[in-house]
């Protein structure tokens, strides 16, 4: 899904413009181990923007006219022996540095680094990974129009799955944090059930190998990966079990490379690879505030993987689960959230119908299901929201949730379910 041919350098100089002091680090080397060889050798590698050339209108910073940028960027993603350089990123609110090389992405050189920042598709297509460049300049790579527009990109913004460094930077994620220490895996694994649980949707067990294991959190996704090249992500529909068994829901796509094999051809005992766990798509028990989960269709799938993993771990934060379809019959689980939600307290369950008809015999909500969140809690101020389903369902929830009902941004986390860009 993320290809590293990177497109046109697109630079963002972001509001304001500071004075850039740049340091150039080989590949391997440290900033500290730079640091001593330039100590060493007497070299001074400190090149201010200004020195180099004008790059904006004063120093107090304006954004630079377009031909400043490329003249800031022509020629600095490789050394003169052909190497990645690498720069310094500092992440504000938190003060927190990493060193990010130009043919890396942002995302990737946090992730290598122990740190993690929001992220879904890593393809530049579902907007989860945005923020601002405060200061500095990047390559926008493969973000995809939808998913940041020119007018973002001239506001300083950037998709940090698909932005490489072109100088050191200030960026903004207020949610970075330390990641996981859990290893991205590719692995076989066999078809041991399919089962249709709706026309459309299907589950899948997969059983790994007997000596091997996939560590993940409750919510995040795998990659199955195709005989071509291709790759497809399906979040993980369970907590990680001891059995090690791994349950996908799948929707077909009409047409769609590879669903339309899962409900055509696709048999048990198939065996396919993937590689996982992948995404920042899970409950974050840094914090004890009440939770909306939202699902729009198998956007139900890495819920239902929260939510056993809150009753594994006998997490007792108030759990609202709002699981939006157009039909009854796209409730495909229904009768597990209402059970959870009868034999837990903290636990509520609302399903909401946007097409129901007479057919459904539906006595239940109507309407999306965003709204019906927003009218149940017309104030979030105190709450996180996990939503996982379409990009336009995940768009205009986190829009209504913070404009209209107070949510902080940052207590919004995300899966869009958007598709390959191959
Ligand atoms: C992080 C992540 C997790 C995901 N988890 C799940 C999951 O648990 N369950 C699930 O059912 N899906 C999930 N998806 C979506 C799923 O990956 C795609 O639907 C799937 O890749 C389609 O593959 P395909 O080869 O059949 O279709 P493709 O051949 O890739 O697509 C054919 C055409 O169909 C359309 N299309 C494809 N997918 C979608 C879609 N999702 N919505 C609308 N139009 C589409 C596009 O126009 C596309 O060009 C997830 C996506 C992401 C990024
Ligand atoms: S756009 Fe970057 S993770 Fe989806």
């Amino acid at each position: 899904m993320q290809d590293d041919v990177g497109q046109t350098s697109q630079p963002v100089q972001a509001v304001p413009v500071i004075q850039i002091t740049r340091h150039r680090y080989r590949a391997g080397l440290t900033p500290g181990g730079m640091a001593r060889r330039i100590a060493q050798q007497g070299m001074n590698t400190d090149v201010s923007a200004t020195a180099r050339g004008k790059v904006g209108k004063d120093a107090a910073g304006d954004v630079p006219a377009a031909d400043n940028q490329d003249f800031l960027h022509v020629g600095i993603v490789a050394d003169d022996q052909g190497e990645p350089m690498r720069y310094q990123v500092t992440v504000q609110p938190s003060g927190r540095q990493f060193a990010a090389e130009t043919d890396e992405t942002l995302l990737d050189a946090a992730l290598r680094q122990g740190l993690t920042m929001p992220y879904g598709c890593k393809d530049g297509a579902c907007g989860a990974c945005k923020g601002q460049v405060m200061s500095g300049s990047v390559e926008h790579g493969m973000a995809q129009p939808h998913a940041l527009t020119d007018q973002e990109k001239t506001a300083g913004l950037a998709l940090y799955c698909c932005a490489r460094p072109t100088s050191d930077l200030t960026i903004e994620c207020k949610q970075l944090r330390s990641a996981h220490d859990i290893p991205v895996k590719t692995l076989p694994a066999r078809i041991e059930k399919l089962e249709r649980l709706a026309p459309d949707v299907i589950e899948i067990h997969l059983r790994l190998p007997a000596n091997e294991h996939l560590q993940f959190l409750a919510g995040q996704y795998i990659d199955i990966l195709l005989k071509d090249g291709r790759k497809r992500s399906f979040s993980l529909a369970n907590a990680p079990r001891d059995d090690g068994m791994l349950e996908l829901h799948i929707r077909h796509v009409p047409g769609g490379f590879f669903t339309e094999q899962v409900f055509t051809t696709m048999k048990v005992r198939d065996i396919m690879r993937f590689n996982g766990p992948h995404g920042s798509f899970h409950l974050h028990d840094d914090s004890s505030k009440p939770v909306i989960l939202l699902a729009g269709g198998t956007g139900f799938a890495p819920i239902k993987g929260i939510v056993e993993q809150a009753l594994a771990t006998d997490c007792k934060r108030p759990l609202h689960i709002y699981w939006g379809a157009k039909a009854r019959v796209d409730l495909y689980q229904h009768e597990l959230p209402e059970r959870w939600a009868a034999e837990h307290t903290h636990i509520k369950y609302i399903p909401v119908l946007s097409e129901a008809t007479a057919e459904d015999a539906w006595g239940g909500r109507c309407g999306l299901v965003h709204q019906a969140v927003v009218s149940d809690f017309p104030d979030l101020s105190g709450h996180q929201v996990y939503a996982c389903g379409s990009p336009v369902m995940i768009g205009v929830a986190k829009q209504e949730f913070v404009n209209v009902c107070g949510l902080p941004e940052e207590e919004f986390f995300s899966d869009a379910f958007t598709f390959a860009s191959n």
